[in-house]
C-alpha cells in the first residue's frame, strides 16, 4: 500500500483540478434545459474511466446516459460494484450562494460548488483510488465495476429501466453488474473527524396533490363560506396526515415498521450528539418531532411526513380578498425499512378521498418512491470497510443510520442479492441540495485513500 499512498499524496492537486473540471459542468438532471450539460458530464466521467484503461460504455437511455465501466476479472476474488451519480440538484436560490454554484471555489479547506459532496466529489474518490492502483501496481487485485448514473436526483427512471433489461446492447444489465458487494459514497460521516459506516437509510414516497374548486377565483366576501375554498381544503387535508405529536395518521402506516430494539437505541444514545449545536447548525431555537424518540432516532429510524412545496391564492404585496380556484402541494414521507411505498400510497389515497370536502376535485400524483434499507452488520465486507476507513481517516468509524434515501440500494439487494457498503465521506453541514454546497478537501483525499485500502482489504476475502 505504500506506493499507492504515496501516489495519492503526490497527486492531490491534480485530483482537485480534475474534480473542479467536473464540478464546472452544470449537470442538473431534473431541468431539460441542462440536458446537454448532463450528457457532457456523463461523457467526462466515461472519458476519465477509459483513460484509466477500463472497458467503458456510455449507455444512451430515453433521458440521461448511464456510464458503465469494468476492469478485467480476477478469478477467485470478489467483484466490487461502485455506484455513484454525476447529476446534481438545481442550484437555486442563486442569490444565496457566496460564489457561483458552477465555479468551484476553495474557502477554509472546502470546495464550494453544486455537486461538490453530492455526489461528484465523493464519487471521484473511488475513481482516483482505482487510478492509484493501476498507475502503481499495473492492475487491480479484484474486479471493479463502475455504475454511474445521471438521473439520481430526479428518480433514477432510466437506471431502473436498465436494471429491468432495457438498453442492454447485447449484454444484459445483470450480466454486466453481477458482483459480490456494492460500494456507495453518497452520504455522510457522523461528524468532523468522526468517519462512519452507514447501515440504514430511509425510503421515500413523494406526491403532488392538486385541488380544484370553482372555475375561477372568486370574491371571498360574496362567495366565501358557501363555496368550498381549495386552500382551506388543502390545509384540512394536509393537517389530517399528521397529528400534533408528529404521528402519521394514514391507516396502517406503522403496521410494517420494525421497532428499534433496546440494543440499537443504546448504541444511538451513546453517540456524541449535541442538540444545542445541532439547533445552531440549522438555525432554530428548539426542535420537535414524534414523541418518545430522540432527535437521532427521529432523523435516522422513524418515518416522517414533510410538506416540500405549497401554493394557492394571492402571493403579491398587500392584501387581496380572494377565494382561490386552485390549491396544491408537494409532500413526501420518509419511510423506514420494511415499509412498502405502494401500500402507503393506496392507503393515503383512500384517506384523502374520504376527507376531501364537497365541491373540490382532487388529484393525487405519486412521483418517485423507494424502500428503506438496513445493511447486515455481521459481514466480512463490513469488517473490511472498517479497517479501510481506519487506515484512510486515521480514526475508527462509528456505525450510524441516515435519513436520506438511495433507492438503488434495495434494487441491488432484490435483483442481485448483494449488500451495499455505505461509506459517506461528506459532513451533515455540507449543504446538500442547498445554497453553498461544499466538500471538505481533506476528506476528499482521505476518502480516496480509504477506497484504495478497501480494494486491498476486499482482495483478501474469498468470493462467495
Ligand atoms: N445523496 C443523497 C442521499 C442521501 C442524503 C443519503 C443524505 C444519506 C444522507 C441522494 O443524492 C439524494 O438526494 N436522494 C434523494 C432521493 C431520490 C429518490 C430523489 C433524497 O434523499 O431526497
Ligand atoms: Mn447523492
Ligand atoms: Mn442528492
Amino acid at each position: 500500500m505504500n506506493t499507492i499512498t504515496e501516489y495519492l499524496e503526490s497527486n492531490r492537486s491534480a485530483a482537485e483540478a480534475e474534480l473542479f473540471e467536473l464540478l464546472r459542468i452544470p449537470s442538473v438532471s431534473t431541468d431539460s434545459q441542462f440536458a446537454n450539460d448532463v450528457k457532457k458530464a456523463g461523457h467526462w466521467v466515461a472519458d476519465k474511466l477509459t483513460q484509466l484503461g477500463l472497458s467503458t460504455e456510455v449507455i444512451a437511455t430515453r433521458r440521461h446516459p448511464i456510464v458503465y465501466a469494468e476492469s478485467p476479472p480476477v478469478p477467485g476474488k470478489p467483484v466490487v460494484l461502485i455506484y455513484g451519480h454525476y447529476d446534481v440538484q438545481p442550484p437555486d436560490p442563486l442569490e444565496e450562494w457566496h460564489s457561483p454554484p458552477f465555479e468551484p471555489t476553495v474557502r477554509n479547506g472546502n470546495v464550494y460548488a453544486r455537486g461538490a459532496t453530492d455526489d461528484k466529489g465523493q464519487l471521484y474518490t473511488h475513481i482516483k483510488s482505482v487510478e492509484a492502483w493501476l498507475q502503481t501496481q499495473g492492475s487491480l487485485p479484484v474486479q471493479v465495476k463502475f455504475l454511474i448514473e445521471g438521473e439520481e436526483e430526479c428518480g433514477s427512471g432510466s437506471l431502473y429501466e436498465f436494471l429491468d433489461g432495457q438498453y442492454d446492447n447485447g449484454r444484459t444489465a445483470m450480466d454486466r453488474l453481477k458482483s459480490d458487494i456494492a460500494v456507495i459514497s453518497d452520504n455522510s460521516q457522523f461528524g468532523p473527524g468522526q468517519p462512519a459506516i452507514t447501515y440504514g437509510l430511509k425510503g421515500i414516497a413523494y406526491f403532488e396533490l392538486r385541488l380544484t374548486g370553482p372555475s375561477q377565483d372568486l370574491h371571498s366576501g360574496s362567495f366565501g363560506g358557501a363555496v368550498t375554498n381549495p386552500a382551506n381544503a388543502l390545509s384540512t387535508l394536509l393537517a389530517a396526515i399528521r397529528d400534533a405529536n408528529g404521528r402519521v395518521q394514514i391507516p396502517g402506516f406503522y403496521e410494517d415498521v420494525i421497532s428499534l430494539d433496546q440494543r440499537e437505541r443504546s448504541q444511538i444514545a451513546a453517540l456524541p450528539f449535541d442538540e444545542d449545536q445541532f439547533c445552531q447548525q440549522v438555525g432554530v431555537k428548539a426542535l420537535s418531532g414524534e414523541e418518545g424518540f430522540s432527535t437521532l432516532e427521529r432523523r435516522w429510524a422513524r418515518p416522517t411526513f414533510d410538506i416540500n412545496g405549497l401554493w394557492s391564492g394571492y402571493q403579491g404585496e398587500g392584501a387581496k380578498t380572494v377565494l382561490p380556484a386552485r390549491a396544491g402541494a408537494k409532500f413526501s414521507f420518509r419511510l423506514v425499512p420494511n415499509q412498502d411505498p405502494d401500500k402507503i400510497t393506496q392507503s393515503l389515497k383512500k384517506m384523502l378521498l374520504e376527507l376531501c370536502p364537497p365541491g373540490i376535485e382532487m388529484e393525487l400524483i405519486p412521483f418517485h418512491s423507494g424502500k428503506g434499507i438496513l445493511v447486515p452488520l455481521d459481514s466480512p465486507y463490513l469488517r473490511a470497510a472498517e479497517s479501510a476507513i481506519t487506515s484512510g481517516f486515521g480514526t475508527k468509524p462509528v456505525f450510524i443510520r441516515e435519513g436520506g434515501s438511495i433507492p438503488v440500494v434495495s434494487s441491488f439487494k432484490e435483483k442481485m442479492g448483494i449488500d451495499t457498503l455505505l461509506l459517506g465521506w461528506g459532513l451533515s453541514d455540507d449543504n446538500t441540495h442547498s445554497p453553498n454546497e461544499k466538500f471538505h478537501l481533506a476528506d476528499f483525499h482521505k476518502g480516496a485513500l480509504a477506497s484504495a485500502h478497501l480494494i486491498d482489504q476486499i482482495s483478501s476475502l474469498e468470493a462467495f
